[in-house]
């Protein structure tokens, strides 16, 4: 049903330089496509900008300029109906439209990655002062500079998906970006995020153990201060996933559809797996990756534990891109351990929900997560999780042992290493292996993860809760 509330004619600027399925890196994406269409059935009237990267059609097409300072160059908005995601403004800049957001084809950022999203943000500027809205949304530091130039912005919020992405760049931006520059400078240079850090009404991290992090001096990548500053005005909400798409209920990638309470139709999809990935198909516990192979994730954490799967036991199949050392590494390893280590290298959607569907586990042994989309994926699956103590996985993956030693027994959903130490991850791993061969147990567990509302519902009630305290 329709809030036809405060929110009724709420009008929101929601701008992100990625977003599913019209173009996809991390999880931003997802983040930006779930939360704005949540919005959208909330009531809210969101209008979604993003840059213009080529090659996406709209239906109904009108194009409008923006008036924008010599420097942008000519900034031009699309604005119309994408078949997915809906209503869409594309923001056309000088240097934007390439082959992907940020990276070349030698998987370097484009040299000229300031300048594109500087531009990017002034142009997102204009676009809110031609036909100001009741909110402006703002997500990572790809927009954060559009607070610089605008000189009596809306109520604002930014939400933080990942403090790692500053995107520093020279002290010579502080002299265009606009008038609010100042709150820009840092350490000389000029961060995107600091400024809009400063500047917003209300700072969203997107999990709540994400804040008590990222106000540190260990996880606050150089703002922790900056963020402690802002007290109340930092928040943490939790992001959700589009249950829709991430159902194995009617999900036709699947070889056989099943939900919590149809859970012995799931093996089938398991024997798929094991197929696929050509590992053996017996009782030994089925672990899985799905990742971008990067620092952030830690999967190099978990290689010094490859010769050790025939020990615990567990096989483990990973689906992952990024890094070409490390998977170069992870083909040796495949290499030397066949029948208990599968790589596939890549990014493939279909692959993923599959591994979901199929996997007993689901490792994630991240270094720092801001919140983590996959681990929710996979249990939505009924894949358990075993995953490191660290942000939104504090929040949503409590340890199933921990829990039945407390007075909250039913609460656990995973297992987690206290620390990405070797001897930590392979205790976690341990216990979950013991866990998933208890095959009455495993059931009961799986029950529970699959059956948690892990949608955008409530995260969205949040965000708009938020929009309407800030309206008054
Ligand atoms: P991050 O954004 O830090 O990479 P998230 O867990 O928030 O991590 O989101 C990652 C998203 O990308 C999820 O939707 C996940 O399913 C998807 N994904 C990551 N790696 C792969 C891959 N190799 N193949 C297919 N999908 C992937
Ligand atoms: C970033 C973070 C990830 C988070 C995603 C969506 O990519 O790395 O943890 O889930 O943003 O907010």
């Amino acid at each position: 049903m329709r809030d036809i509330g405060q929110t009724a004619l709420m009008r929101v600027v929601f701008a992100t330089a990625e977003l599913s399925p019209v173009a996809t890196v991390g999880g931003l994406a997802a983040a930006a496509a779930g939360l704005s269409a949540e919005l959208r059935r909330l009531g809210v009237n969101v209008d979604l900008v993003m840059p213009d990267y080529g090659g996406i059609s709209l239906i109904d097409e009108t194009v409008t300029t923006l008036d924008v300072p010599a420097w942008v160059g000519a900034a031009l908005v699309r604005s119309g109906r994408h078949p997915e995601v809906g209503p869409l403004h594309l923001i056309s800049v000088p240097g934007m439209a390439r082959s992907h957001p940020y990276l070349d084809a030698d998987g370097r950022g484009w040299v000229d990655n300031d300048e594109r999203f500087f531009r990017f943000s002034r142009a997102i500027a204009a676009f809110v002062e031609a036909d100001p809205p009741d909110i402006l949304h703002l997500n990572d530091w790809h927009t954060g500079a559009a607070l610089a130039a605008l000189e009596s912005p809306p109520p604002t919020v930014v939400s933080i998906h990942n403090l790692a992405y500053q995107g520093v760049a020279g002290p010579e931006w502080l002299d265009v970006i606009g008038p609010n520059a100042e709150h820009y400078e840092w350490w000389g240079d000029t961060n995107p995020l600091s400024g809009a850090l400063a500047l917003a009404d209300r700072i969203v991290a997107v999990s709540p153990h994400y804040v008590t992090e990222i106000t540190t001096p260990e996880g606050g990548f150089g703002l922790d201060a900056a963020l402690r500053a802002r007290g109340d005005a930092l928040v943490g909400i939790l992001n959700g996933i589009d249950t829709d798409v991430w159902n194995p209920a009617d999900n036709p990638l699947l070889v056989q559809n099943f939900d919590a309470k149809t859970l012995t139709q799931r093996p089938a999809n398991r024997t798929a797996l094991l197929e696929r990935l050509g590992l053996p198909d017996d009782d030994v516990p089925l672990a899985t990756i799905v990742t971008r192979l990067t620092h952030q994730k830690g999967v190099d954490l978990i290689t010094p534990l490859i010769p050790l799967l025939a020990d615990i036991p567990m096989r483990l199949g990973i689906l992952g891109s990024g890094d070409a050392a490390l998977a170069a590494e992870l083909h040796r390893l495949v290499a030397a351990h066949p029948e208990h280590l599968a790589f596939v290298e890549g990014y493939d959607e279909a692959l993923s929900q599959q591994m979901f569907a199929g996997g007993d586990l689901f490792l994630m042994p991240s270094r720092f997560e801001p919140c983590g989309l996959t681990q929710m994926q996979a249990m939505r699956y009924g894949a358990i999780p075993v995953v490191t103590a660290v942000g939104g996985l504090v929040d949503t993956v409590p340890d199933v042992d921990a829990a039945e030693r407390s007075d909250r027994p039913t609460a656990g959903r995973g297992f987690v290493a206290r620390s990405g130490e070797p001897t930590d991850l392979l205790a976690a791993m341990f216990r979950a292996g013991r866990r998933v061969t208890d095959r009455r147990r495993r059931a009961a567990l799986q029950k529970r993860i699959m059956t948690v509302d892990w949608s955008w519902r409530e995260p969205a009630k949040r965000y708009r809760d938020l929009y309407v305290e800030l309206q008054r």
